[in-house]
C-alpha cells in the first residue's frame, strides 16, 4: 500500500512542478506584460488542481508555488501619499431648519450684514456617491492620483486613475504649473449592471452597489483590471495650486470644464435663502432618473475668500455641508436581538433581521441603540419592523408594525449581566447605556479596545485588522496594546509556536510584512496616541485638543495627576479646553487614575517614540503654542472667527484666565476676565494690537 501511495505521490510531484511553472508563466504574462495567455476559466482550473494536490500532499508545497503569494495579484499594496491640504469630509444637514442654521452660522461667523438683496452667495451641486480622489498636475501633466484615506494620508492610485477616460492626463496651457483637482470617482448604473453580470458569468462575487464597485475597482493592485472597469470622474474642487484660478467656486467649475473635466450638472448659484433649498427639492425629484447614484446635495459658500476665512472645524469645512436625502425604508422580520459589548463596556442591542434590500444594499443587522429604545418602541423578537438606512449610517429599526404581531410574544428583557464575561452590567446615574463592570477582565472590551488601537485614525497598522486582532487575541498572542510591539520578538524567541510564518495561509513574506508595518508605527503623533487609548468620550478632535494643550505625553500625565484634585489649577485648565466639560474630564481623569492604565502607558512608552504635538502650519507664527483668552466685544471680526484664526496660527484659545494664559485680548466692555488678567499679571492686548501681532 505504501508503494502504491508513493507512486501516486510521485505523479503528483511531477504534476505539481509542471503546474507551478505553467501558472507562473500565465501570471507573468498577465501581470507584467498585460497580455493574458489563457482564459480566466482555464487559469482557475489550473489553480484549483494545484491547490488540490497541495491539500493532499502538504509537503509538496514549495516556496515558489503560486499558492504561497498572498492573493493572486502582486501583494505590494499601495504607496502612501500625504495630502498637502487635508481632504475633509462634510457635515450633514437633514432638514430645512438644519440648512437655515448652517447658513446663519456662516453669516454670524463672518459677521455679515445680510438683507434680501445682498444675501449670501451659495452654490449647490449634486453630492456624488463615489469615492473622493485627489489629482496632481505638474506642468499640466497628471503626475499623481490619491485616495482620501484618513484625510491626511491616502493611497497612491496613479496607475489605476490613468486608465479613467474622464480624467484628463494633460491640461491646457492656461492651467497653473502646480494644480490639484479634487473630485469623485464613480460608476454609472448601466456600467455597474454590466460589470455585475460579467462577474456573475465568471463565477466571481458581485458588488453590492456602484460605489463599492468603484472603490473595489480603484483599489485593484493590478491597473489592468482597473482599466477594464468602467470608472468615471466628476471634479468639484481644487486643492493646492500655484496660481489663483478664480474668485468663486462657480468660477472653479467653469475652469474645470474648460480644462476638460466633467462636473455635476445641473447646479445652482444664488444669494436668496430659498434657492439652494428649492434646488435640493428639484434634485430629489430628478434623482431616480439620474444615470448615477447621488446621496444628497452639497451647499458651498461661493466666494473663495470667504471659504478661506471660514476654514474648517474638526474634519469638516465650515463653508460647505451636505444636505442628505431622506432615509430609505423597508419592512422585514426581526429574528433575534443580540447584545454586543463595545470597547467601553457599553452593551448595545443589535437586531438580527431577515435579510432585505434597502436602497440597493442587503441589510441583515440594525442597531437598536439601547435598552430604553427597545422599551419605548416595544420591540419584540419575531415582530415585523420598519428599518431604514441613510447614507453610511448604520441601519436602524424605526418602528414595529404591531398589527402584524403574531400571538403575544414576551416583552424583551435586557440582560443585567455582560454576555461576554458574565460580570454585572449596570446603569449609572441617568446614563441610558448599560455597561459591563468587568473592565479589563472582559474579553469583549479588551478585543474591542485593541481593534480601536490599531484602527485607521489611531495607530493605523496595515495588515493588522479586526480579524487578525481577534485571532491573535484568541491565541493569547496579543492581550494588550504593548504586545503588538513585542510580536516580532515573541515570534523569534519561540513564544509563538509554531511561528507565524508557518501558519496556514501566512508564509515568510506576510509575517515579515506585518512586522514591517508594525515597525513603521513605532513613531506616532501624540494626538493619534491619545485617541488610540480609547478613553470614553475622547474622540479624534478631543485628542487633538489635548495634544495641542499639553504638547507631550509627560505633560499630559502630569496634568492629569494634578487635576485629580478638582480644586487645582490643572483641573481649571482642563475644563477650559474647548469641548471638555466636567463629564469628559471625569472619563479622562478616571482613565489616568487607574494603575493598570498607567502600566499600559508605561509599556507603550518603552516601545514607542511619541512625538510631541506640532501645531499645524504655524512656523514663524508669533502666537504658536501661546494660550489666548478673548473677552469683551470684538469689532473687526466675530468671536468664532477670532478663535478659529488664532487656532490656525497655532495658539490655544481658552475660556478662562489662569496663570498659564499668555495673552488676554480685550474687546469693548471687557469685564471680570480683564480684571483677573490684570490681577495675575497676564499680558493684555487690545483688539488692534492682537490684529497687528497676528497679521504680521
Ligand atoms: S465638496 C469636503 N462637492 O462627499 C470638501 N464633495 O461626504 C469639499 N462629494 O469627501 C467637498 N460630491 O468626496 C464636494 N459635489 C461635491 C461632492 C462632494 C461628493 C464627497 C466628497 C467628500 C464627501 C463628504
Amino acid at each position: 500500500m505504501n508503494s502504491l501511495l508513493d507512486l501516486e505521490k510521485l505523479d503528483a510531484q511531477v504534476r505539481h512542478a509542471d503546474l507551478v511553472k505553467e501558472i507562473r508563466a500565465h501570471d507573468a504574462a498577465y501581470y507584467q506584460e498585460d497580455a493574458p495567455t489563457v482564459s480566466d476559466a482555464t487559469y482557475d482550473k489550473l489553480r484549483k488542481e494545484l491547490e488540490a494536490i497541495e491539500a493532499k500532499y502538504p509537503d509538496l508545497i514549495t516556496k515558489d508555488s503560486p499558492t504561497q503569494s498572498v492573493g493572486a495579484a502582486p501583494s505590494k499594496g499601495f504607496k502612501k501619499v500625504r495630502h498637502a491640504i487635508p481632504m475633509l469630509s462634510l457635515s450633514n444637514v437633514f432638514t430645512h431648519e438644519d440648512y437655515v442654521e448652517f447658513r446663519d452660522r456662516i453669516i454670524r461667523f463672518l459677521g455679515l450684514q445680510i438683507n434680501e438683496e445682498t444675501g449670501l452667495d451659495l452654490l449647490a451641486e449634486q453630492k456624488i456617491d463615489g469615492l473622493s480622489c485627489s489629482l496632481h498636475y505638474e506642468n499640466r501633466q497628471l503626475t499623481r492620483a490619491a485616495t482620501r484615506g484618513d484625510g491626511t494620508e491616502g493611497e497612491d492610485i496613479t496607475d489605476n486613475v490613468k486608465t479613467i477616460k474622464d480624467v484628463p492626463q494633460i491640461l491646457p496651457n492656461d492651467a497653473p504649473d502646480i494644480l490639484e483637482v479634487r473630485g469623485e470617482i464613480y460608476m454609472s448604473h448601466e456600467d455597474f449592471s454590466a460589470l455585475n453580470m460579467a462577474q456573475e458569468a465568471a463565477g466571481k462575487p458581485v458588488f453590492a452597489n456602484p460605489r463599492n464597485a468603484a472603490a473595489g475597482s480603484v483599489r485593484q493592485l493590478d491597473p489592468k483590471i482597473s482599466a477594464q472597469r468602467p470608472l468615471k470622474f466628476f471634479g468639484y474642487a481644487l486643492g493646492i495650486n500655484s496660481q489663483k484660478v478664480s474668485e468663486t467656486q462657480d468660477g472653479v467649475r467653469k475652469k474645470l470644464i474648460e480644462w476638460g473635466f466633467h462636473v455635476p450638472e445641473p447646479h445652482y448659484v444664488g444669494v436668496g435663502v430659498n434657492g439652494p433649498y428649492s434646488f435640493y427639492n428639484r434634485i430629489l425629484e430628478e434623482r431616480a432618473g439620474l444615470p448615477y447614484d447621488i446621496d444628497g446635495v452639497v451647499y458651498k459658500v461661493n466666494r473663495l475668500d470667504y471659504q478661506e476665512r471660514l476654514g474648517f472645524v474638526s474634519r469638516s469645512p465650515r463653508w460647505a455641508t451636505a444636505h442628505k436625502f431622506p432615509a430609505e425604508q423597508a419592512v422585514t422580520r426581526l429574528n433575534a436581538i443580540d447584545i454586543q459589548v463595545g470597547r467601553t463596556g457599553a452593551l448595545t442591542p443589535v437586531a438580527r433581521l431577515e435579510p432585505i434590500t434597502v436602497g440597493g444594499v442587503v441589510v441583515s443587522n440594525a442597531t437598536l441603540h439601547n435598552e430604553d429604545e427597545i422599551k419605548r418602541k416595544d420591540i419584540r423578537v419575531g415582530d415585523m419592523v420598519v428599518i431604514q438606512r441613510a447614507g453610511d449610517v448604520i441601519p436602524q429599526v424605526v418602528k414595529v408594525l404591531t398589527k402584524k404581531r403574531e400571538g403575544d410574544p414576551p416583552a424583551y428583557e435586557f440582560p443585567d449581566h455582560c454576555p461576554a464575561c458574565g460580570s454585572r452590567a449596570i446603569r449609572e446615574g441617568d446614563d441610558v447605556v448599560r455597561r459591563c463592570t468587568g473592565g479589563l477582565i472582559c474579553p469583549a472590551q479588551a478585543v474591542e479596545r485593541l481593534k480601536h488601537f490599531v484602527s485607521r485614525l489611531a495607530f493605523d497598522i496595515e495588515g493588522l485588522g479586526s480579524k487578525i486582532i481577534e485571532l491573535f487575541w484568541e491565541k493569547e498572542i496579543i492581550q494588550n496594546p504593548a504586545d503588538i510591539f513585542r510580536l516580532k520578538d515573541k515570534n523569534e524567541n519561540g513564544e509563538i509556536n509554531p511561528p507565524l510564518q508557518e501558519w496556514e495561509g501566512w508564509g515568510e513574506k506576510s509575517a515579515a510584512n506585518l512586522f514591517d508595518s508594525i515597525d513603521q508605527r513605532r513613531t506616532i503623533a501624540l494626538n493619534r496616541f491619545i485617541y488610540a487609548l480609547g478613553i470614553r468620550q475622547v474622540g479624534e478632535a478631543t485628542a487633538k485638543r489635548l495634544a495641542a494643550t499639553y504638547g507631550n505625553l509627560d505633560a499630559l500625565k502630569g496634568a492629569m495627576k494634578a487635576a485629580q484634585n478638582h480644586e487645582s489649577e490643572a483641573y481649571t485648565e482642563l475644563i477650559a479646553i474647548e469641548d471638555i466639560g466636567p463629564a469628559v474630564a471625569d472619563d479622562l481623569l478616571g482613565f489616568f487614575a487607574e494603575d493598570h492604565n498607567l502600566q499600559v502607558l508605561a509599556d507603550l512608552e518603552a516601545a514607542l517614540t511619541i512625538e510631541s504635538y506640532e501645531a499645524p502650519q504655524t512656523s514663524g507664527s508669533p502666537v504658536a503654542d501661546k494660550t489666548v483668552v478673548f473677552t469683551g466685544t470684538l469689532t473687526s471680526m466675530t468671536r468664532p472667527e477670532a478663535k478659529a484664526r488664532a487656532e490656525k496660527l497655532g495658539a490655544k484659545v481658552a475660556g478662562s484666565v489662569s496663570k498659564k494664559t499668555d495673552f488676554v485680548v480685550a474687546g469693548e466692555d471687557a469685564g471680570s476676565k480683564l480684571k483677573k488678567a490684570k490681577d495675575l499679571g497676564v499680558e493684555v492686548l487690545s483688539e488692534a494690537e492682537w490684529n497687528a501681532l497676528t497679521n504680521g
